[in-house]
């Protein structure tokens, strides 16, 4: 049992104390020893990963980090970038629409202000694809402004200290006074940075470490007994289920048919095999009857993808055929399909097909063949 002290508000100096020594060292951060020494943090690398790590964890964003910077080392490098580029290396990320801002945003910085990110939340969200939280983000990490950030981390652990009985989403604006209060006037950076590590490595959903928490004396959901309990959140609704076809053609010289989606909408500019509509008709069109061309059609089973908005099931067929001119799409050969914008899905779609050519194939084989140190 925790020992049950007088409580007292938590205080920002708490955590900052636990952040100088249990911090996480990753890729984009400058740790508080090496702010100490003068290094500073660059905010093209900040932003990056900011967008990146939007709805992605940290797991996941880290080689594509690597890969974005080594390649793109400055914004000028990225707002000078093919955008076709850019989108083949975001290919797996999801979101896709971030990696159209993410250009956008890199020629707007490199046009209009000289290659450096404004240092101001209104000059930074008067730019493509940077929101409250980002502007609040880069603000505080890349320049110490202080700033309010709030994401899904922080609110759990706010809405723990606090054991704030209303449901998210509608509890954002309570626990967002919550965080303003607890921020600090220095350090506001290392402090936002501070409170999503806790939220990561300890404040975590199922089993938090209390013994270990900096706030353990300060918690009223610990006080009560029961953190797990919070943050509470509104009943979630089901995600409507829709249905479509997939057709992955393959050819006699090793190719595969692949077309450009449209540039706005889901999955926008992204390559894909294509797909007949996705609708939430349950009798809808999952049969071969709309492939783009002729061909000994197999299916090949169901591929299941989550969407933000709808879980989508789409029938798989392989179709064997000579490289047919549409003058729409192209045939790319099996071995450079890891180097397309394919997103997630599409993969799955193309794995499902082509995994079961080769018995001895991992169905992932022939998309990870040729790595380029991209996932
Ligand atoms: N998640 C989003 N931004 C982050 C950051 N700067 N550090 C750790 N996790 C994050």
């Amino acid at each position: 049992m925790m020992r049950q002290s007088a409580f007292s508000p938590p205080g920002a100096e708490q955590i900052l104390g636990w952040y100088d020594r249990h911090h996480r060292e990753l890729p984009w951060r400058v740790s508080p020893s090496e702010r100490l020494a003068g290094i500073e943090p660059d905010p093209y690398r900040v932003w990056l990963s900011e967008i990146m790590l939007q709805q992605t964890t940290v797991t996941a964003v880290r080689p594509y980090f690597h890969f974005f910077t080594e390649k793109w080392p400055t914004v000028a490098d990225l707002a000078a970038a093919d955008t076709e580029d850019v989108m083949k290396a975001w290919a797996g990320l999801g979101y896709y629409a971030r990696a159209r801002n993410l250009k956008k945003c890199a020629e707007a910085v490199a046009a209009n202000h000289r290659g450096r990110f404004p240092q101001t939340e209104q000059g930074l969200k008067a730019l493509p694809g940077i929101g409250d939280y980002t502007a609040a983000a880069i603000a505080s990490i890349a320049f110490d402004l202080r700033a309010v950030v709030m994401d899904g981390n922080i609110e759990r652990v706010v809405s723990r200290l606090f054991a704030i009985a209303e449901p998210l989403p509608g509890a954002k604006p309570a626990i967002k006074r919550f965080v303003d209060l607890l921020t600090p006037d220095e350090r506001a950076g290392d402090f936002a940075q501070a409170m999503m590590d806790l939220g990561a490595t300890i404040c975590t959903p199922k089993r938090p470490a209390c013994v270990l928490c900096p706030f353990n004396e300060n918690c009223q959901a610990l006080r009560d007994g029961d953190p797990e309990r919070f943050p509470v959140k509104a009943a979630r609704k089901q995600k409507p289920v829709r249905l479509g076809a997939a057709f992955v053609a393959l050819s006699d010289q090793d190719t595969v048919y692949l077309q450009k989606r449209p540039a706005t909408g889901l999955l926008g500019g992204m390559t894909e095999v294509p797909t007949t509509a996705w609708t939430a008709r349950l009798d809808g069109a999952t049969d071969c009857t709309a492939a783009p061309f002729a061909a000994q059609w197999k299916s090949m089973g169901v591929v299941t993808h989550v969407f933000t908005h709808f879980e989508l099931r789409l029938t798989i067929y392989l179709g064997r055929t000579k490289q047919i001119e549409t003058g729409k799409g192209w045939w790319e050969p099996l071995d450079s399909l890891d180097g397309q914008a394919l997103p997630s899905v599409m993969k799955k779609a193309v794995a499902a097909a082509i995994g079961r050519i080769d018995e001895s194939d991992q169905p992932q084989a022939v998309l990870t063949a040729r790595k380029t140190g991209k996932p």
